[in-house]
């Protein structure tokens, strides 16, 4: 195990793994295998990373533990002050039955950008990969062999002083837990609706939109309320300065199937500082071209988007996310009206894009981009 390095003091860390016996496992495997339909973040597996910072001796004391209850102090900074991010990311079963993480590195950069965005101490990619490895490897028994079933890691950093001074925290405590999921929405790609309000924003410039904090999600509750009472099961997100421009549907980024030229290119909102940069989202990018399909990071307004749903210039709608896959939009609810997305036919380009998107997860094929890291 690499020390971790970086910006911090370095301090040896060693990743213990206090793994089940062989038996437990297998009985594990079971009650796995048996459970139908695990609703998202419920399933957790038996095992979690716990690592501390502090200033002066920087990150120690990583470690996998039994997964278990934490002891928090009331006056814990991360519980009032939201100095806290996260990350999602998968692990998948190849082919031959040896689990991978999906993009973990990218994943660990992107944990950095939070955390340095929340004057948070940077936990090194090396580490965080290093770190969901052993989870894995722990908990290897968890990783689903079905192709619509994955592990779902959640790492997550807190500030750890108990002191309420509204300042930076001096320690920190770095977290992962596991859980089998399907998609988000379900084991299936079925397409949803969405209710788009100009009452709520998610992000303005200069906010925290382009990162994964906690204090990104709670403010969406209301809007998901909305959408709910408006017969709708996401929201999509408009700028904060014209409520004009889309940006995101719920915690995902959006695309846009066009017909331009007799081909049909692939539009996504350009990542302006408010969006959050999806793993998902690049790995589309990357995966549209493969596909022949062309891509255009370009805005989109309501607007647009309703009249060239109308005329047929817009055949699709999708959304994108770690959890949420690709999912289909079916539906526009708009205070001015309602229109159809289009959702598209079965055989659509949101589902070649699936299908090779899971393809790449499972490692079905040369992993050309070196997304994955198999984990023994
Ligand atoms: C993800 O797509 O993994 C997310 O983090 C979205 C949400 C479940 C928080």
């Amino acid at each position: 195990m690499a020390p971790f390095t970086g910006s911090v003091p370095v301090a040896s860390v060693r990743w213990a793994d206090r793994a089940l016996a062989p038996s437990r496992r297998a009985t594990l495997a079971k009650r796995q295998a048996s459970t139908a339909a695990p609703a998202f973040g419920t399933a957790l597996t038996e095992h979690m990373v716990s690592a501390r910072w502090s200033a002066g001796p920087g990150w120690h004391n990583g470690e996998i533990l039994p997964y278990q209850p934490l002891r928090i102090d009331p006056a814990t900074v991360g519980l009032h002050y939201g100095q806290s991010v996260f990350e999602g990311l998968k692990a998948f079963r190849r082919p031959d039955g040896v689990p991978v993480l999906f993009r973990a590195a990218d994943h660990g950069r992107r944990f950095q950008r939070s955390a340095a965005r929340l004057a948070m101490p940077a936990l090194p990619a090396d580490d965080f990969v290093a770190a969901l490895s052993a989870l894995v490897r722990t908990d290897e028994a968890w990783v689903p062999h079905e192709e619509n079933r994955s592990l779902y890691l959640r790492p997550l950093m807190f500030a750890a002083d108990t002191s309420l001074a509204l300042r930076p925290s001096t320690t920190y405590h770095f977290l992962a837990v596991a859980f089998v999921t399907e998609s988000f929405f379900g084991s299936t790609a079925h397409p949803v609706s969405v209710w788009c309000g100009r009452d709520y924003i998610r992000a303005a410039p200069g906010g925290t939109g382009d990162i994964k904090c906690g204090g990104n999600y709670a403010p969406t509750y209301l809007a998901q309320q909305q959408a709910a009472d408006h017969g709708c099961q996401q929201v999509i997100w408009l700028d904060a300065a014209e409520r004009r421009w889309v940006e995101e549907m719920g915690g995902m980024n959006i695309f846009w199937v066009r017909r331009e030229g007799g081909r049909d290119v692939l539009v996504t909102p350009p990542l302006t500082g408010t969006l959050l940069p999806g793993v998902t989202r690049d790995s589309i990018l990357a995966l549209a071209a493969d596909l022949d399909l062309t891509c255009a990071q370009r805005p989109m307004s309501l607007d647009q988007w309703r009249a060239e749903a109308a005329s047929g210039v817009i055949t699709e709608a999708f959304a994108c996310g770690t959890a949420a896959v690709l999912t289909p939009i079916d539906r526009v609810v708009t205070e001015d009206g309602a229109w159809d997305a289009g959702a598209g036919p079965p055989g659509t380009v949101c589902a070649r894009l699936r299908d090779a998107l899971v393809a790449a997860q499972h490692g079905v094929g040369p992993d050309r981009y070196g997304w994955l890291t198999p984990v023994r």
